[in-house]
């Protein structure tokens, strides 16, 4: 079995698809066939950041509902490794128990699996992707950003405690003017123990144009980094101001 990941967020707009296509890119440098799964019904977007949106005609529903895998499932033509389901773009058309079954067939397909959720406290599906989903919550450095994600670390459900962070948008002025003193005081706020650290990065916020992270920048050389990690390496952070 291979990797199944989810992510988190309190509050909406951390960059949850932003990194989940990161992670992508990353871990199909590793060489990894890699399933990105959209869940925010009625606003997916992974298909328009990974340049998949013209061809999209079936969704997560209609395989749900007895469609072939394949059949909702876009390849990307610029990388063969990384493949993209679409969310339904109407709300409550994923049941639990439907959602059961197909996460068990395509963790058994893909070396990576990654579930793409929408932010907020309602973990009712998450419990459906299977107990070996290592959840990752996503926030910013601010402030509020980090009490709702310990707002998320109360609430996860018990067989998630093992939830990780990953604080995007990383900025090294939030230690230089004393927000936080080091990057501890975020993990304490939070609950959750780190993951890694992903930079503001003009890169990222034109993915949905570039559909591309360029290999040398520091948010894929940072995403990389968070990839090896789930692969079970050890690495190191490096110094806030290389990140
Ligand atoms: N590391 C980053 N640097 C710059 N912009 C980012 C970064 N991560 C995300 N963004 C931007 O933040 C916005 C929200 O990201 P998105 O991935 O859609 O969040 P979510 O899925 O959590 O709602 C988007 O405009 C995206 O381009
Ligand atoms: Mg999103």
């Amino acid at each position: 079995m291979g990797i199944c990941l989810a992510t988190t967020s309190g509050k909406g707009g951390t960059g949850k698809s932003t990194i989940s296509c990161g992670l992508s890119i990353a871990f199909s440098k590793m060489g990894k066939r890699v399933l990105l799964v959209d869940m925010d019904e009625g606003l997916r977007c992974l298909d328009l950041l990974l340049g998949v949106d013209h061809s999209v005609v079936f969704d997560l529903s209609d395989i749900l509902n007895g469609a072939p895998i394949a059949n909702a499932t876009y390849t990307l033509p610029q990388n063969q490794l990384i493949s993209v389901i679409p969310a339904p773009s109407e709300i409550g058309k994923i049941s639990p128990e439907l959602l059961r079954e197909f996460a068990q067939k395509v963790k058994s397909i893909y070396d990576v699996v990654i579930f793409d959720f929408p932010a907020g406290l309602d973990f009712s599906l998450y419990t459906a992707i299977g107990d070996d989903a290592q959840f990752l919550t996503i926030c910013n450095p601010d402030p509020v950003s980090v009490r709702d994600a310990a707002a998320v670390c109360a609430r996860l459900p018990q067989t998630k405690c093992d939830a990780r962070l990953i604080i995007n948008r990383f900025d090294a002025e939030y230690i230089k003017r004393k927000i936080y003193n080091n990057i501890d005081d975020i993990i304490d706020i939070s609950g959750f123990r780190l993951l890694g650290l992903v930079p503001q990065s003009s890169e990222l916020m034109l993915l949905s144009v570039t559909h591309n992270i360029n290999k040398k920048s520091k948010a894929l050389k940072a995403l990389y980094r968070i990839a090896r990690r789930l692969c079970g390496e050890s690495v190191r952070l490096p110094k806030v101001k290389k990140i």
